[in-house]
C-alpha cells in the first residue's frame, strides 16, 4: 500500500476547480495544503492550519503550488533538426511547412533506440518546466513502417498518441495525392490503429484541402478514433468549419479565424488551442486569445514541440507568450495550459487538483501564479510531481 503525503506551507494553491477556494475558475487558496491519497489522487485540499495527518509530510515554505501543465499538441518522436531554416526564417524567409520532408527523411533514417532516447531527453525537459502529461502525434514517418515505429516509441510515454498520417503528401506520392489519402485512410491507419487514441489531419494552405481533410476525419470516425485537427494556421481556410462539421475535440493553431469560425467552434464545443511557439518562431503574426474567450470558446495552449516550426519544450513560455502576445490574464493563459489543454484531450481526470484528480502538480519558486508570466527565461519550477509521486526537483 502506498503512503499518503500532506504538502504543506503552499503560499498559493491554483486547484482551477471553482468549487473551491476563493470560487474563481482557478479555485485560489492562500496559506493552503494538500493531501496525495493512497492511489496517487488529490485526497484533501484546504487550509494548511485544518490539514489531516499523512505518512509522509513535504513544507514547500510558502511557494505557489499549480496543475502540472498539460502539453496537449506536440511532435515529439522525430529525428535531426532544422536550425538553418529557423535562421533563414528570421533573415525574412516565409515559413511554408516544406520543411517537413526534411525531417521526415531523417526520421526514416534513424533507428528505434535513437527515436526513443532523443524523445525521451524531450520529455525530462518538459518534467522539469512542469509538464506532467502530453499528447505525441505522428506524421515524420509518412510510410506506414515509420508511422507505426514513430506511434510504437510514443505509446511509451503517454496515452494520448494521434495518428498524422496526413501531415504532408511524401515525395514518393506527389504525382498521385489521391493514392497517398487512401493509404492514409486504409493500410497506414489500420497499421498505426492500435497505437493510436486520436487521428489529426493538417487542414491548411499548402497542406491537405477540405475534401482530403473529411476523407481522413471520416476513416478516423469510422474507426471510432477521437478526432482532432492542424487548421488556419497559415491563413484563413476551410479548418475551423470542418472542426464543427465534425465536432472534433479541438482545433489547433486557430490564428487566422473570421468570426463565423469562431462562433462555429463555440456551437460544436470545440476547444480553440494556440500555440504560441509556432507563431513566435515563424514570426509570423500571433492569434488573438481574447476574441475567443470574450465569445466563449475554450481555450488551449501547447507547445507544438517539433524541429520545424516550434522546437520549445516549455509550457511556462507559452504561458508568458500567450499573456504578452495572445491577449489573455496570467489566469487565463495557466487555466487553458492545463484544465484547457486536458478538456481538448477529453481529459477530467488531470489539469486541476480537486478532490480525486490524478495528483499532478508543479511547485513554482514564486509566491503566486502570475511569475509565470512576469518572469519569462527562468525555469521557475522547482518540483514536479506525477500522480502523487516527486519526478523532479
Ligand atoms: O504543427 N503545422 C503543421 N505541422 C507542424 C510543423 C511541422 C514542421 O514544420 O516540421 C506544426 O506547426
Ligand atoms: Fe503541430
Amino acid at each position: 500500500m502506498s503512503a499518503t503525503t500532506l504538502v504543506t506551507a503552499i503560499g498559493e494553491l491554483v486547484t482551477c476547480d471553482e468549487t473551491l477556494g476563493d470560487g474563481s475558475k482557478l479555485g485560489l487558496m492562500r496559506d493552503a495544503a494538500l493531501v496525495v491519497g493512497e492511489d496517487g489522487e488529490i485526497a484533501w485540499v484546504g487550509s494548511a492550519g485544518e490539514a489531516p495527518d499523512a505518512d509522509e509530510r513535504v513544507d514547500v515554505g510558502g511557494r505557489a503550488v499549480v496543475p502540472g501543465f498539460v502539453d496537449s499538441h506536440t511532435h515529439l518522436v522525430f529525428a535531426g533538426e532544422r536550425s538553418a531554416e529557423f535562421a533563414a526564417r528570421m533573415a525574412g524567409e516565409p515559413y511554408t511547412g516544406g520543411g517537413i520532408m526534411t525531417t521526415v527523411a531523417a526520421t526514416r533514417a534513424a533507428s528505434d533506440e535513437e527515436l526513443r532516447a532523443s524523445a525521451e531527453a524531450r520529455v525530462a525537459e518538459m518534467h522539469a518546466l512542469g509538464t506532467t502529461t502530453l499528447e505525441i502525434k505522428s506524421g515524420y514517418g509518412l510510410d506506414v513502417e515509420t508511422e507505426v515505429r514513430i506511434l510504437r516509441i510514443a505509446r511509451a510515454f503517454t496515452r494520448d498518441t494521434t495518428f498524422l498520417g496526413a501531415h504532408a503528401v511524401p515525395p514518393e506520392y506527389a504525382d498521385d495525392r489521391a493514392a497517398y489519402i487512401d493509404l492514409v485512410c486504409g493500410p497506414m491507419l489500420d497499421a498505426c490503429f492500435k497505437y493510436v487514441r486520436w487521428v489529426d489531419v493538417f487542414c491548411d494552405e499548402g497542406a491537405f484541402s477540405a475534401d482530403e481533410t473529411r476523407a481522413v476525419l471520416r476513416a478516423g470516425a469510422q474507426a471510432a478514433k477521437l478526432l482532432r485537427l492542424h487548421g488556419n494556421q497559415l491563413g484563413y481556410g476551410p479548418g475551423a468549419q470542418i472542426a464543427a462539421e465534425f465536432a472534433v475535440s479541438s482545433l489547433d493553431h486557430c490564428t487566422y479565424l473570421t468570426d463565423d469560425d469562431i462562433t462555429a467552434l463555440r456551437d460544436a464545443g470545440v476547444v480553440a488551442t494556440l500555440l504560441p511557439g509556432a507563431e513566435f518562431s515563424t514570426r509570423s503574426p500571433y492569434p488573438d486569445a481574447r476574441r475567443l474567450l470574450d465569445a466563449g470558446v475554450t481555450v488551449a495552449l501547447a507547445t507544438d514541440c517539433n524541429p520545424g516550426s516550434s522546437y520549445v519544450t516549455s509550457m511556462p513560455l507559452m504561458i508568458a507568450l500567450a499573456v504578452r502576445e495572445t491577449h489573455m490574464s496570467p489566469a487565463e493563459a495557466l487555466y487553458a495550459a492545463t484544465t484547457g489543454a486536458a478538456l481538448s484531450l477529453e481529459r477530467t481526470d488531470i489539469g486541476c487538483l480537486g478532490i480525486g484528480s490524478r495528483a499532478d502538480f508543479a511547485v513554482l519558486d514564486a509566491p503566486s501564479h502570475v511569475h509565470l508570466a512576469y518572469r519569462p527565461g527562468s525555469n521557475l519550477v522547482a518540483q514536479t510531481w506525477i500522480g502523487g509521486e516527486r519526478v523532479c526537483g
